[in-house]
């Protein structure tokens, strides 16, 4: 979380702005909140260029609840193609697969997930309902460099580790999906910001509050949604456009990204095992040759201030989470600790 989104937050805790109520206690159905609601979304609207097309969802259930509202909301009696690269997708794929036929057309498991697979080599159907893939991996730290050729198949994508880190082209998807808690803020708000001709398809089974048709007709709002996590996504936003919107943050990103990777890249001391193409600018995995010293840097690290710095416990290592909210500065000290480290060692 970018810290002037939380002092703001502290500082609007009991009164927002003269309401007399904190955002806590107002209804949702109240001018104070829809305003929140309202803003937030054209915020987000303009950050990423959604066109009018598209409908934002504000829901709950996080990135996870969405694995299962995805077939019941899209598949239609049809199957679903889904690509494998990494931990999330895979999840993915396992949620789903109590819904209907999901085709694996690509995986990287047997490789560790340390790549996307080539685009050429993966086995589309021209008839699935949709194509899902995951377009960064947060645990093993693989980005997507660009996008498959579905022709009319919908892409579907999980973007909950990347969503306004860098520019996309909104209208090469069908949805994209996001829990918040990266680059937007509070986990359980999930974002879904999906095309409208797309809204049709829901199964008769589809909760309410998940389907996506009943809640773009109640603004989200079929039940009281996470109120207070939206505001905080709002103040995200506006932080976002102070720092020059998403063009700006994703040049800070690529050279967050470059400052760690160089130094990884320039010592056997450390390795990144992701391949140069798909290597994410969010998360960076990296392992120490000798794994015997993992306990001795997380240790040196926390002293530091470094913290956070274990690798996903399915993966190892360590892993650099450096989402948006993250300054070069916090990058630069880490790399300095890492130089200082393997010198002692
Ligand atoms: C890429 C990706 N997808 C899905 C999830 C699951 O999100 P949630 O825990 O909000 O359901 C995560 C969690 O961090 C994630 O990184």
């Amino acid at each position: 979380m970018p810290k002037p989104v939380l002092e703001q937050a502290q500082a609007e805790m009991l009164d927002w702005r003269g309401s007399g109520m904190s955002v806590m206690e107002m209804s949702h159905r109240g001018k104070e909140f829809t305003s929140i609601l309202e803003k937030t979304e054209a915020d987000l609207r303009s950050l990423i260029n959604i066109p009018s097309n598209y409908k934002v969802l504000f829901l709950q259930g996080g990135a996870i609840a969405e694995n299962a509202m995805i077939p019941l909301n899209l598949l239609a009696g049809k199957s679903a193609d889904y690509a494998v690269t990494g931990g999330w997708s895979k999840r993915s794929v396992d949620d789903a697969s109590a819904y209907g036929t999901i085709n694996v057309v690509a995986s990287s498991e047997a490789d560790h997930y340390t790549y996307v697979p080539d685009f050429a080599g993966w086995k589309l159907n021209r008839d699935a309902a949709y194509l899902h893939i995951c377009t960064n991996e947060t645990m093993s730290g693989v980005e997507f460099d660009g996008l498959p050729n579905t022709g009319d198949v919908p892409i579907v994508a999980d973007m909950s580790s990347h969503i306004l880190s860098r520019n996309i082209n909104v209208s090469e998807y069908g949805v994209i999906y996001g829990g918040a808690q990266k680059n937007i803020g509070p986990a359980g708000l999930c974002i879904v910001i999906v095309r409208e001709d797309l809204l049709n398809r829901a199964s008769k089974l589809t909760p309410a509050v998940f389907n996506w048709k009943t809640q773009v007709e109640h603004h989200s709002m079929i039940n009281t949604p996470p109120t207070y996590s939206i505001y905080i996504a709002g103040l995200v936003f506006e932080w976002l456009q102070a720092q020059g919107g998403v063009t700006a943050i994703e040049q800070k990103n690529i050279a967050k990204a470059k400052l760690l990777y160089d130094y990884i890249d320039s010592t056997d001391f450390y390795a990144n095992k992701v391949a140069l193409k798909n290597r994410s600018r969010m998360n960076i995995p990296f392992y120490l040759q000798d794994e015997s010293l993992n306990a001795a840097f997380l240790k040196g690290a926390d002293e530091n201030g470094l913290l956070q710095l274990k690798g996903h416990r399915l993966v190892g290592g360590m892993r650099a989470s450096i989402y948006n909210a993250m300054p070069i500065e916090g990058v630069q000290a880490l790399v300095n600790y890492m130089k200082a480290f393997e010198s002692s060692h």
